[in-house]
């Protein structure tokens, strides 16, 4: 067990109206609790508005929940802010405009010590091949590459750190059809290789098959199912993931 998400409830307050007469609560996130295995990937799917990103924010202690908590196991996880690592959606906000490759990945050298100055371009260069990137990038700026590129940059700097736990919420959604398989393909190689764990999110229920151990299903805040890939896609119990299932199938 590497963490662990117990009975964490997250509520939003809301006003509406001119003279904000109308107030009240969302309760984005009901009562959830799981475990993730180290070196396993957890997926997470459900549809949009489900709770995934209030969770993702939560875990990487980005937003506080209203109650419940998030336990790293400390033996594994003794520095947070390096060895958890999240990649989100749309690597168009996620990268500075402002700054060249290098510095972008030699910040986080630079932040948590990870080599010499003086190593630092050899760290970057073998950073960006592990994603599938060349060196001719170093001097290049975010708005010279395409989405997948960009993305592959994001993935590049979590990994600078040495990360043993990455989230990735919807780290594909926002990329071409085209791409996203080689970009699976790409998270996978490096979980295997890195000896990473993951939680991978997403509302779509191919890419959840293609790289999760096991799944948890939410709808409106609360898991409504979980168990491993296989017995939730070959017999899932809940009505909700069964009609997620059908609704993929088209
Ligand atoms: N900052 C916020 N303020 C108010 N409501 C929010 C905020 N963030 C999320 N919500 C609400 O919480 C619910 C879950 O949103 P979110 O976690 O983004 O879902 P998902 O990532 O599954 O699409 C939605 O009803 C959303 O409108
Ligand atoms: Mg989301």
């Amino acid at each position: 067990m590497i963490l662990k998400v117990e009975n964490v409830v997250k509520e939003f307050k809301f006003e509406r109206g001119f003279f904000k007469q109308e107030a009240g609560v969302v309760r984005a996130l009901d009562d959830v609790s799981f475990e993730v295995e180290e070196f396993s990937s957890l997926g997470i799917v459900g549809e949009s508005g489900s709770g995934k990103t209030t969770l993702a924010k939560i875990i990487m202690e980005l937003i506080p929940a209203t109650s419940g908590k998030v336990v790293f196991d400390a033996e594994r996880i003794t520095n947070f802010r390096k060895d958890a690592q999240i990649i989100f959606q749309n690597p168009y906000n996620s990268l500075d405009p402002k700054m060249r490759i290098i510095n972008t990945l030699s910040e986080p050298l630079l932040i948590h010590g990870i080599v010499p100055k003086k190593h630092f371009r050899d760290k970057a260069v073998e950073l960006l091949r592990m994603v599938g990137l060349d060196e001719s990038l170093l001097q290049r700026y975010p708005i010279e590459f395409s989405g997948g590129q960009r993305q592959r940059i994001c993935i590049a700097r979590a990994l600078a750190t040495e990360p043993k736990f990455i989230l990735l919420d919807e780290p594909i959604s926002s990329l071409d059809l085209t791409i996203q398989a080689e970009m699976l393909d790409l998270f996978l190689e490096l979980k295997a290789k890195l000896k990473l764990t993951y939680i991978f999110i997403s509302h779509n229920l191919a890419v959840i098959r293609h790289i999760a151990d096991s799944v948890i299903v939410m709808e409106s805040g609360k898991i409504v199912e979980r168990g491993l890939k296989d017995a939730i896609f070959n017999s899932p119990a809940n009505t909700y993931t069964k009609l997620l299932l059908e609704a993929a199938r088209g």
